[in-house]
């Protein structure tokens, strides 16, 4: 190691330097050149920050939709959801290795089904489930430490329904959208947006199989997309929020855990419809939202539940620009109370990710190109304010996932 990257290494762990990585996954717009991109954020000494581009890999696919980090292994997961692909079509996961400078370099490369929308490590981190939202399937993998993969087992979902649900376009079969290690991580959770349904899956610690459990079914033409567990017990049980894409709302759950292993069953509490004051959402003729609820996420410290809106459009039209919602979280019984909305400065925020210390938010959004750093307001308790952006060339303009190396 030269000296240079001795104080280099030396500063970081310190913690003297504030710059962080962040990786940004984006879809190709067309081309075989989805990329991840390396953005570095500095923090200066007068509190101010600076973003900038450090390094860009060519994924060789066409769209990585998701990005996983393991810091401890310093290796990171990427997803290719091959959108366009047909039913012969491949996607990937491929993993690379992380460094301080940002360059990303590939270890290994797996090939998958299509459709794959997010990756979720289970079992200690020795393994990882990939939801296939094209195809309506799981795919699961031992991982090591070192970056390889090597397939579990593949788990294709079984419709609960004899028809398409009632919204025909999106509910044809079901949809997987993402996978969440519940707070015991015993279980592995999957809304399924064309199934109405949260699949439940219990881990065999040893084998690394899932075994289906009673699932969470929702009303029909919910669609649901993301969900997030409150990080402690909210008097003696924990809460699960789940985004309604088609519905536009959220959905509260008391959470009980079943004897013996035996399942999760969910009581609804509560639903809350984004409130934007003077303004009726509208709707498709199939009566589902034109106001798509995409990520949530709650602080860690228990206080917020953040959510992303796309194509609401409240802070500008030409060019259009979508909100974040905030919510606080009752201490005593999880109800959430809805804060006015604030800008995500772009179109369509797909994906959304709070940092460690729980004060900067990264959101890029797909359909302007766009990414910015938002920093939380403590006396509000919103991440309001706008402290650092890029803007992606034209041609590398679908930025879809962003994560935080810290
Ligand atoms: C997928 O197809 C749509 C419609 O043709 C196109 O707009 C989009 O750029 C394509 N996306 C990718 C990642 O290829
Ligand atoms: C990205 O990689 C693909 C496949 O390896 C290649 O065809 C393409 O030209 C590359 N794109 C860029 C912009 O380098
Ligand atoms: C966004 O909503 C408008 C109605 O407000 C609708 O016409 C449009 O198709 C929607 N866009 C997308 C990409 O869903
Ligand atoms: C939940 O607790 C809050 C205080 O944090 C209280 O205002 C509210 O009425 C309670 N709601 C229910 C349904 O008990
Ligand atoms: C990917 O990176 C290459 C090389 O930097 C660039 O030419 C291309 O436009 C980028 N594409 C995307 C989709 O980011």
């Amino acid at each position: 190691m030269s000296l240079a990257a001795f104080l280099l290494l030396a500063l970081r762990t310190c913690g003297f330097a504030a710059a962080v990585n962040i990786y940004v996954a984006s879809y190709s717009g067309g081309s075989q050149a989805g990329n991840i991109t390396t953005l570095s954020l500095l923090r200066n000494p007068d509190e101010s920050y600076s973003l900038s581009q450090t390094a860009t890999v060519n994924t060789s696919t066409n769209s990585p939709s998701w990005l996983t980090l393991s810091r401890q292994n310093n290796l990171l997961y990427m997803v290719d959801e091959a959108i366009n692909g047909t039913a012969n079509s491949k996607g990937a996961l491929v993993v690379y290795r992380t460094s301080y400078s940002g360059k990303l370099t590939e270890v290994s490369r797996t090939e998958a089904l299509i459709g794959g929308v997010d990756a979720t490590f289970f079992a200690n981190g020795q393994a990882l489930v990939v939801p296939h939202y094209t195809g309506g399937n799981l795919q699961s993998y031992n991982i090591d430490p070192k970056g390889g993969v090597k397939p579990i087992e593949t788990i294709y979902i079984k419709s609960r329904k004899s028809n398409p649900g009632p919204i025909v376009q999106r509910q044809e079969a079901p949809h997987p959208h993402q996978a969440i290690l519940d707070p015991t991580r015993s279980f592995i959770l999957i809304p399924d947006l064309g199934d109405d349904e949260v699949h439940v899956f219990a881990i065999d610690q040893e084998t690394h199989k899932l075994t289906k459990k009673e699932s969470l079914q929702t009303k029909l033409g919910v669609g649901p997309r993301h969900g997030v567990f409150t990080p402690d017990l909210i008097n003696g049980k924990y809460v699960f929020y789940l985004v309604g894409e088609l519905t536009g709302d959220i959905k509260a759950y008391s959470v009980t855990y079943k004897p013996d292993n035996g399942g999760i069953s969910f009581d609804e509490v509560a639903s809350y419809a984004i409130v934007n004051p003077g303004v009726t959402y509208p709707r498709k003729q199939d009566g589902s939202s034109h106001v798509a609820p995409a990520e949530i996420d709650i602080t860690a410290d228990g206080s917020t539940l953040v959510l992303s809106i796309r194509n609401d459009t409240t802070f500008g039209t030409a060019p259009p620009v979508d909100s974040l919602v905030h919510y606080s979280i009752s201490p005593v019984n999880g109800t959430l109370t809805q804060k006015p909305l604030v800008s995500a400065y772009g179109s369509f925020p797909r994906h959304f990710a709070i940092n460690k210390a729980g004060n900067l938010m990264v959101v890029p959004s797909q359909l302007s190109g766009k990414l910015v750093i938002l920093r939380k307001n403590p006396k509000i308790g919103v991440f309001d304010e706008k402290v650092a952006s890029v803007e992606f060339a034209a041609g590398a303009n679908v930025p879809v996932c962003a994560v935080w190396d810290e």
